[in-house]
């Protein structure tokens, strides 16, 4: 077994962390359950580039039953939880990774999964599928295909493949309903002020909270901000998003102007330089930035580096940026992506519909490769649909069927 990890005696802790999202994860357990003993990816190597959670241990030992031999870095430097990376080090997972990586032990560490040959690479932000794109070194390997977690990763393989330059069919995962309307809404939006009250223990009550972008992150952010008594000011720059977010009864205002109201800003655009220099001029004293975006390029750091006279740690994963206009900021985990960095990441219930979608791509790509095109493809929804069941009857919830009346009334076009 390969690997490099921060301390192997912390795996009995990690088996802990393992056992507690096993047992609130059923969806995907009942998805592996549902294999029998059939080992539909023997002979497989995944490599897998996710954040190291204990969501992400019940899914590398779900692929593991299933025949793979796994091998797993981190998709961010600063999200590895290192019991768990000990843990699936102990049961044969070759792990890569550790809390606090540089930014070149971070793609060191994907460049040894990738130099395992894997058959299937599956990605959370696609540095992974970047890397292997870009490298001398990969250029002769051959994958079946690959699979995308987030919007971010799958917004870059799009690109990648209208510059016609995809090397293998990849399933974005991030588009089946299963994913999205429940990880990015639900998951992000309780583990981002998770993560923000971990790190800062202030109350949201009263407070102006301004949510930078209104996609599904975004909408899952403001309605906890909301559900917490906070005044809540959208900005956007897509006009149908806007106007979601104005009908949805959040005021929605310029950037520009509301940088010198907000108590809290929290962004979740995918985009860069969304809060930047002639923003952070004109902030309050005191004003809690925090990014919820998969990438640290959101809030422009380096202005708040270069233009400080001083920066300190204030508390964890809190730092206090004092301006030359005498006003004092305070940037959480550095701008990188405050649920995994300051807290544990989203909750095993909506990672348990995630990674069951991951985990039955990787099934189909597995078994369908040869007829797959070098393409983005969405999940099918035969698969989302069944990830929808095991979840709901993971829930105790019951749904009607529909009546063969009603199947022959829903295909006819006269009433
Ligand atoms: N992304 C967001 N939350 C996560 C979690 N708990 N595990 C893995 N990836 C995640």
């Amino acid at each position: 077994m390969k690997g490099k990890i921060a301390d192997p005696s912390l795996a009995s802790e990690g088996e802990r962390s393992y056992s507690w999202a096993y047992k609130n994860m059923p969806a995907l357990v009942k998805t592996i359950e549902s294999f029998g003993d059939e080992m539909p990816l023997r002979g497989r190597k995944v490599a897998m580039c996710l954040h190291v959670t204990k969501e992400t241990s019940v899914l590398a030992m779900g692929l593991k039953r299933l025949g793979a031999d796994v091998y797993l870095s981190a998709a961010n430097p600063l999200t590895t939880q290192d019991d768990i990376a000990a843990y699936l080090s102990s049961q044969g997972v070759n792990v890569f990774a550790w809390r606090g990586e540089n930014q070149e032990e971070y793609f060191s560490s994907i460049e040894s999964i990738l130099r395992a040959k894997p058959d299937i690479i599956m990605d959370d932000g696609s540095d992974a599928h970047v890397t292997f794109h870009e490298e001398k070194e990969f250029s002769d390997h051959k994958v079946m295909g690959g699979t995308e977690e987030t919007t971010t990763g799958v917004t870059r393989l799009r690109a990648l493949s209208k510059a016609g330059k995809l090397r293998y069919p990849v399933i974005a995962v991030n588009n089946a309903y299963t994913k999205f309307l429940f990880d990015n809404r639900y998951g992000t939006g309780q583990s981002t002020f998770d993560g923000l009250l971990r790190a800062t223990s202030l109350l949201i009550a009263g407070k102006k909270v301004v949510v930078a972008g209104y996609g599904w992150v975004g909408k899952g952010i403001a309605k906890r901000a909301r559900g917490l008594d906070a005044h809540v000011i959208v900005t956007e720059v897509d006009p149908l998003k806007a106007l979601e977010a104005h009908m949805d009864g959040y005021e929605v205002m310029l950037m520009g102007n509301v940088a010198e109201l907000g108590d809290v800003f929290i962004t979740a655009t995918g985009q860069i330089n969304v809060i930047r220099g002639e923003h952070l001029e004109k902030m309050k004293d005191g004003v809690i930035l925090a990014n919820a975006g998969h990438f640290n390029v959101e809030i422009d750091v380096n202005y708040l580096k270069q233009n400080s006279i001083s920066k300190k740690s204030v508390r964890c994963f809190v730092d206090e940026y004092l301006l030359k206009n005498g006003k004092r900021l305070y940037l959480i985990g550095d701008g990188r992506i405050v649920n995994l960095v300051a807290a544990e990441g989203h909750p095993p219930e909506v990672m348990m519909m995630s990674f069951s979608n991951q985990l039955l791509s990787v099934v189909n790509i597995s078994e369908n490769h040869s007829s797959l095109e070098k393409k983005v493809y969405d999940v099918p929804e035969s698969i989302d649909k069944q990830v929808a069941k095991n979840a709901l009857e993971a829930m105790g919830i019951k749904v009607d069927e529909i009546t063969e009346e009603q199947r022959r009334y829903a295909s006819e076009w006269k009433v």
